[in-house]
């Protein structure tokens, strides 16, 4: 297993679209691996392909306090959204900033898990919101172009004077 780097938002990368998963190989098993323990490392409670740049629909997630129950998400996809909640959301590609973000209270995700197999998730509350949040890096779009483009800027400026500290 191996530790991948991760893109920092505003990397253009981070923008492209996944293409889906159509077979389910030794490479892909590789990087499911990889981008759980990338996950953990971080530390982080969910990981999309396109952070590590790597354009396939494949997600990571763990939510559980115990960093124990891994989910595995090949070609998710969202067929049920319900509800309203806002919740203070973080990315590994953004660090340091938490902004309120708006999103479905309850999804239903269907998707196949690593072994191939056809499944679906009833999510609700952080589950829910994580689900969302890494499937839009699928869609190339990170958290934080949910808020105002006033906000955006000052996101973009910040990261850009972190980044002239730590150069
Ligand atoms: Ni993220």
């Amino acid at each position: 297993m191996s530790l991948l780097p991760i893109l920092r938002f505003p990397d253009p990368r981070l923008r492209k679209v996944a293409a889906p998963v159509d077979r389910i190989d030794e490479s892909i098993r590789r990087l499911v691996r990889d981008m759980a323990e990338t996950m953990y490392e971080a530390p982080g409670i969910g990981l999309a392909a396109t952070q590590v740049d790597v354009h396939k629909r494949v997600i990571v997630i763990d939510v559980s306090e115990t960093r124990d129950q891994l989910l595995t998400l090949i070609n998710p996809e969202i067929v049920e959204r319900d509800g309203v909640q806002v919740c203070e959301e973080g990315c590994l590609s953004v660090p340091g900033i938490y902004e309120r973000v708006e999103r479905a209270e309850r999804v239903i995700a269907r998707y196949l898990d690593p072994d191939g197999v056809q499944r679906t998730v009833d999510a609700s509350g952080l589950l829910a919101v994580c689900l969302q949040h890494e499937i839009d890096h699928l869609e190339g779009r990170v958290f934080v172009e949910h808020l105002s483009q006033l906000k955006q800027m000052r996101i973009r400026n910040k990261l850009a004077k972190q980044a002239r500290i730590t150069a």
